[in-house]
């Protein structure tokens, strides 16, 4: 049988967590972000389809692509975040709930990083709790949307 999906996308540059300033996101790799979503997906019921891009239309090409099938996604768009309105747009079209994920605290950072054209149409956001945000955001998918719910 089938499981339902949820969608993990990471944006520009995160292919180069563990070696991209590890004091700000750590020693992980996004491999590690990666088999992380995998296993507490999996737990819940999950499957997920991990897509990582440094390009903008790829991103919002992808979730196009998931559009008819996520039961949920989980984005840290990376600095496109903060200048995204294609990114934005193409979330908007997603009928199932989008969790808004950054690595570090944002909002601690430079003014710049304080504005996300994703956070005010996201059904939450988790900011600065490292790469465990990516598995409080597939928790609250599964609550929101369980697995074992008809779609
Ligand atoms: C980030 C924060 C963004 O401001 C930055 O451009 C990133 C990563 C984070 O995960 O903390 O690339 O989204």
């Amino acid at each position: 049988m089938t499981r339902p999906t949820i969608s993990i996308i990471n944006g520009p540059n995160l292919n180069l967590l563990g070696q991209r300033e590890p004091l700000i996101y750590g020693a992980e790799t996004l491999a590690d972000v990666e088999a992380l979503c995998r296993a507490t997906a999996d737990t819940l019921g999950f499957d997920v389809e991990c897509f990582q891009s440094n390009r903008e239309g790829a991103i919002v090409e992808e979730l196009h692509r998931v559009r008819p099938f996520a039961r949920g996604v989980v984005i840290n768009a990376a600095g496109y975040t903060h200048t995204s309105v294609a990114i934005r747009d193409a979330l908007v079209m997603i009928d199932a709930p989008v969790m808004e994920v950054h690595i570090s605290n944002v909002h601690a950072r430079e003014e710049f990083r304080h504005h996300s054209f994703i956070s005010d149409i996201a059904a939450g956001v988790i900011v600065g709790c490292g790469v465990q945000g990516y598995e409080f955001a597939i928790n609250r998918i599964a609550a929101l949307r369980p697995a074992t719910a008809q779609a």
